[in-house]
């Protein structure tokens, strides 16, 4: 199962499992990170859910689409690599993906 490396506001980092078909939101949300508040439940429409791709999985991971980039906008953390995390879907090629759970807005 893919890994996932999660760093939370504190920046204490852990690993937890990913199953491929969730996505990122997902399996954070359910190793318990309670900063992770997805209140829309991954519908693209809370940014609760931002987080920061490490620069060496940002190619891997893409650029955001149309409705999340506009979402983003409306943040004061959007940093280079901020993407909402429920539209990343995890996959076997995301295995050691790290990403940095954003400030909240
Ligand atoms: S969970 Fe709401 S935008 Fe991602």
């Amino acid at each position: 199962m893919p890994k996932l490396i999660v760093v939370d506001r504190a920046g204490n980092q852990a690993a937890i499992e990913a199953r491929e078909g969730l996505t990122v939101m997902e399996a954070i949300r359910d190793s318990g990170f309670d900063e992770m508040l997805a209140l829309c439940g991954g519908c693209c429409s809370c940014a609760t859910c931002h987080v920061f791709v490490d620069e060496h999985w940002a190619e891997a991971v893409g650029m955001p689409g149309g409705d999340e980039n506009d979402l983003l906008d409306a943040s004061d953390h959007r940093g280079p690599r901020s993407r909402l995390s429920c539209q990343i879907a995890m996959a076997a090629a995301l295995d050691g993906l790290r990403v940095t759970i954003a400030p909240e807005d």
